[in-house]
């Protein structure tokens, strides 16, 4: 027997569309099932000033479908040199909803990131005064500290003393991956809240690197150990408003992925609902599901939930995984999560 489950057209609170032919090729699968989302301004170069945003929502306007009901949320690339006049009249205009700050170094097209929080001072003072969101990459780029310490070192040097000095600061926690990460925000008041990937509910450190090394597990933050896994499944079905669905769907081609330095990302737009509805129903939780990808994050940045809805059906046999999309520049690998999945978006 099938059964069917509507909810609330979701949004993407991390998404990553890139630019060009890439932008082509993925839009439509976020357009399909979502009805807005973040979008992440690291390109090359990066989304740093309000022309810049208005610049990028325009390309992305053009790459949406016709008759689409999907709405592109930009967001600033904080830099050391970030005019803070600039991003608040951005945000006044409604052009941008948030500010993403990379640390310089942790990831993809971060190079033009925060090296000293310092130095970004009076944009942060700025924008807790108007009110305007900041998303934080969490990972500390210090060679010394093991990379799968990162999040939890970046939340105990950078975090804390920042929301200290700065506490009606609202934070966002991107694609937070350890169980540290998770009770920094359960415990942090009603200024923080997490996303969390599609991806990391699915996977450990163990689907990188035992029995061979699969690039396309590999993203940032790194998957860590089961542990971690299961504290994110919990917070994600647990109800509580401040953990909400940001996909950081991240499409590299297969080119650049498979390669001997491979890109960390992991493009999940295609099957995420899908996936989503999978492990909430394992957790005996799908009722929690409409709160986790359509509210909790909508009441956060302050929006009302979308009009539409989304359906979902459980079919009684394994659906396939997507096949790979094709671009003009060459084949992107859709996330496979290794597990039998049953429902899919009709
Ligand atoms: C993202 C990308 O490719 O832009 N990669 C990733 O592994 N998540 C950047 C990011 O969100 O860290
Ligand atoms: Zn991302």
């Amino acid at each position: 027997m099938t059964r069917s489950l509507t909810l609330t057209r979701p949004d993407d609170w991390h998404l990553h569309l890139r630019d060009g032919a890439m932008l082509d090729a993925v839009t439509p699968d976020s357009a399909a099932d979502f009805g807005r989302a973040l979008i992440m301004p690291n390109l090359v170069p990066p989304v740093v000033t309000g022309d810049d945003a208005v610049a990028y929502r325009d390309r992305i306007m053009a790459a949406i479908p016709k008759g689409a009901d999907f709405t592109p949320l930009m967001t600033l690339y904080l830099t050391e040199t970030t005019d803070a006049a600039n991003l608040v009249a951005a945000a006044r205009a409604g052009i941008i909803m948030a500010v993403k700050l990379y640390p310089a170094g942790a990831t993809t097209n971060s190079a033009s990131g925060v090296r000293d929080i310092n130095a970004v001072m009076p944009v942060l003072e700025a924008m807790t005064e108007a009110g305007i969101p900041l998303c934080v990459h969490g990972e500390v780029t210090d060679p010394e500290i093991d990379i799968f310490d990162r999040e939890a070192v970046f939340i105990e040097r950078v975090l804390d003393p920042l929301r200290a000095k700065l506490p009606e600061l609202r934070v966002v926690m991107e694609h937070v991956t350890t169980s540290d990460g998770v009770d920094y925000v359960r415990g942090g008041g009603a200024n923080i809240a997490a996303t969390l990937t599609t991806h990391h509910l699915f996977i450990n450190r163990n689907h990188i690197l035992a029995g061979g090394i699969r690039p396309h597990y590999y993203c940032l933050p790194v998957a860590k150990r089961e542990t971690h896994r299961r504290a994110l499944v919990a917070a994600a079905t647990s109800g509580d408003a401040s953990f909400f669905l940001g996909t950081d769907s991240a499409p590299h081609l297969d080119a650049a992925k498979l390669s001997e330095c491979g890109c960390a990302g992991i493009y999940t737009a295609p099957n995420t609902l899908a996936c989503l509805a999978q492990i909430f129903e394992e957790a005996d939780a799908l009722d929690q599901l409409d709160g986790f990808v359509a509210r909790h994050g909508a009441a956060f940045y302050g929006v009302v939930p979308n009009a539409g809805t989304v359906t979902l059906v459980r079919e009684t046999a394994p659906q396939p995984v997507p096949r790979n999309r094709a671009t003009a520049e060459g084949e992107l690998t859709v996330f496979d999560p290794l597990v039998p999945i049953y429902w899919r978006v009709v």
